[in-house]
């Protein structure tokens, strides 16, 4: 009986999905009918959320058949489909299945912090519905996406997955993307959920204290506009405030997003984050912090196994009542409701022309244009080029973070782009952006001789970007930086393009470059983007949407700062300073006497090839 509900309310979904009001009485009504037949081990299996990675296709199949899993993340396919289908069989209630989609699935876009330098909305939207069809082209119907941290530290290698420093433009991108996954019945999640980007130090998974005033200010209104949009799920961070951790934290999870709020989706932990609740500190053991999580108002668990291991035993103790186990398990079902399911695999192809071609354009329009002198555009009359640099023919590391489903061979390098444009040698200078190996620079100054002008395509490996990849350094690598100083020496122009996962402190190599393009991991196309820019096919218009300090010692730097009481009112010059003297001509004002209080470059910058100039609005 319960199989055939089931499989009427996914068919309807399925055909109508996002039509229907949130949750429409008829669902509701058999939801709470269905809730009414459940046992509590079924409820509590819906609560539980489990990585396909950590077991065997046998335990999987075995635990679905169990109906010990609402919901299983990183399995696609037909893995996914022979799941779906034990899971109707067995418990007559369909599983969601998930996955971390942040910035594509095989086609893969720039990272969001690329994508938001854009700032062109129309093209987030469009490049998240291709995505999303993507996603559930593989059985997949629930992604940990859209990430709306607001950011202030580049040291913290998440970064790449924010939308940058400001609170409005984080909200509209989310927006956006959340809209491009509702158009083709892909649940999203509002992550993480909240002020993760507030780490002291720029460090992963530490410690934040964030004031109500601020986290209304700036940190809680993405989350609010992604709520308003229909965004099905909500992600616990990992991150304490004010002394505790989101996954017990009552006041944010229930008093702000549930009473506030009113949002009746799922509240679904960070990964293994309940069981962390221990090592906190604000939990005895994984027990308490069950109790903890689920009285907050965590919904599922994500692979700590604390609500499968614990929630009957703390019923039965009176520690928590049923009742709220019933409404976390009323809001998973609501979710499976209305994402549905693809019925059977798609035999459409990925890497479409129309996600390839968006692809290369929202490369290019991500790239910011942080310097020219004349070098560029470049042209067929530009000669000879000099292709080199650790990211100049590497296509895993400008597909950038999060790209779990990356597949060799779909994509073009810069290398390959140029070659497309015009005569190239190619000596990469470096094997990758740590190499510390100079032994083959000579190789690239060798070749730089025979060339006419040094395309230099420096950065980041990928795996220095995002989780837990926080840098106390965040210069570009120092053989990175020898190799451009023995270029500088051959007297060649260089066109410097950084392909990183955060903004670099890159002051120094500013003079030994002629034209820097700031172009992030730009994707499967970001050759083919960062191409068009360099010559000149696309009129680079990027606008950098977190500032690049001129040193680390500047962070946190971003352009809406308080003003402080003494707000300074000339650069220093610590040279200035009078020997022996006390007081020192900058006056006592906020700033840092060696690194002054202006960035490298502010938020909003990026130049373009044509020349403009802002004045007072005209009425003709
Ligand atoms: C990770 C991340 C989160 C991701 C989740 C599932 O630790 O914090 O962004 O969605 O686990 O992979």
């Amino acid at each position: 009986m319960k199989s055939k509900v089931w499989i009427a309310l996914l068919c309807a979904a399925f055909l109508c999905i996002n039509c229907t009001p949130k949750h429409s009485d008829p669902a509701q009504a058999r939801i709470d009918s269905l809730l009414k037949t459940m046992t509590i081990q079924q409820k509590i299996g819906q609560l539980n959320q489990l990585n396909a990675k950590c077991m065997s296709r046998e335990q999987l199949i075995e635990k679905v058949q169990r109906g010990e899993a609402g919901c299983i993340m990183n399995v696609s396919d037909s893995l996914a489909y022979v799941l779906q289908q034990q899971a109707l069989r067995y418990t007559g209630i369909p599983l969601l299945i998930a996955r971390d989609m942040i910035h594509g699935y095989h086609t893969l876009f720039p990272i969001p912090l690329g994508q938001a330098c854009s700032w062109d909305t129309a093209l987030v939207r469009e490049a998240a519905r291709l995505s999303a069809r993507e996603t559930r082209r593989h059985g997949i119907g629930w992604t940990f996406s859209p990430m709306v941290d607001v950011v202030r530290d580049p040291r913290w290698g998440r970064v790449a997955e924010s939308y940058g420093e400001d609170t409005y433009l984080t909200s509209v991108m989310g927006e956006q993307v959340v809209r491009g996954y509702q158009m083709e019945g892909l649940a999203a999640t509002a992550k993480h959920y909240v002020g993760y980007g507030a780490a002291e130090g720029g460090r992963d998974y530490n410690t934040t204290w964030i004031p109500e005033v601020q986290l209304r200010n700036t940190y809680l209104l993405p989350f609010y506009r992604l709520i308003k949009c229909g965004c099905e799920a909500v992600m616990a961070s990992f991150n304490e405030v004010q002394g505790m951790p989101l996954s017990a934290n009552k006041h944010l999870l229930h008093d702000i997003l549930r009473d506030e709020w009113k949002f009746d989706g799922v509240i679904d932990s960070d990964y293994g984050a309940i069981e962390q609740l221990v090592k906190h500190g604000v939990a005895a053991d994984k027990k308490e912090a069950t109790r903890l999580a689920i009285r907050a108002g965590v919904d599922m668990d994500m692979e700590s196994h604390a609500y499968k291991k614990y929630l009957k035993e703390l019923i039965d103790e009176g520690a928590i009542r049923e009742a709220d186990v019933d409404s976390a398990v009323k809001r998973v079902l609501q979710m499976k409701e209305r994402v549905g399911l693809p019925l059977q695999p798609s035999v459409e192809e990925d890497y479409s022309a129309e996600a390839m071609e968006l692809a290369g354009r929202l490369a290019a329009e991500s790239a910011v244009l942080l310097k020219n002198n004349g070098l560029l555009p470049l042209s067929k009359q530009s000669g000879k080029v000099l292709v080199t640099g650790p990211l100049a023919d590497s296509e895993g590391d400008q597909v950038g973070c999060w790209s779990p489903d990356y597949e060799a061979g779909h994509g073009i390098t810069p290398l390959q782009a140029m070659q497309q444009r015009g005569r190239v040698v190619y000596s990469p200078g470096l094997r990758y952006s740590r190499d510390r190996n100079t032994r083959i620079i000579r190789d690239a100054v060798k070749a730089a001789y025979q060339a006419d002008v040094i395309a230099y395509f420096a950065g980041e490996e990928q795996l220095l970007s995002g989780e837990a990849q926080s840098l106390a350094d965040i210069r570009l690598r120092e053989g990175q930086r020898q190799l451009l100083h023995a270029l500088h020496e051959t007297g060649k122009p260089i066109v410097l393009v950084i392909m990183a996962g955060r903004p670099l402190t890159i002051e120094d190599e500013m003079a030994y470059a002629d034209a820097v393009v700031y172009a992030y991991h730009g994707g499967t196309m970001a050759g083919e983007g960062i191409a068009r820019v360099l010559y000149g096919e696309t009129n680079p218009c990027g606008k950098l949407t977190m500032t690049i300090p001129r040193h680390v010692g500047q962070v946190p730097i971003y352009y809406n700062h308080t003003n402080t009481g003494r707000p300074a009112r000339q650069e220093p010059d610590i040279q200035a300073i009078p020997v022996g003297t006390k007081a020192h001509p900058a006056g006592a004002f906020s700033f840092y006497l060696d690194y002054g209080t202006k960035p490298l470059f502010p938020f909003g910058y990026g130049l373009s090839y044509t020349t403009y100039e802002y004045g007072s609005p005209v009425v003709r």
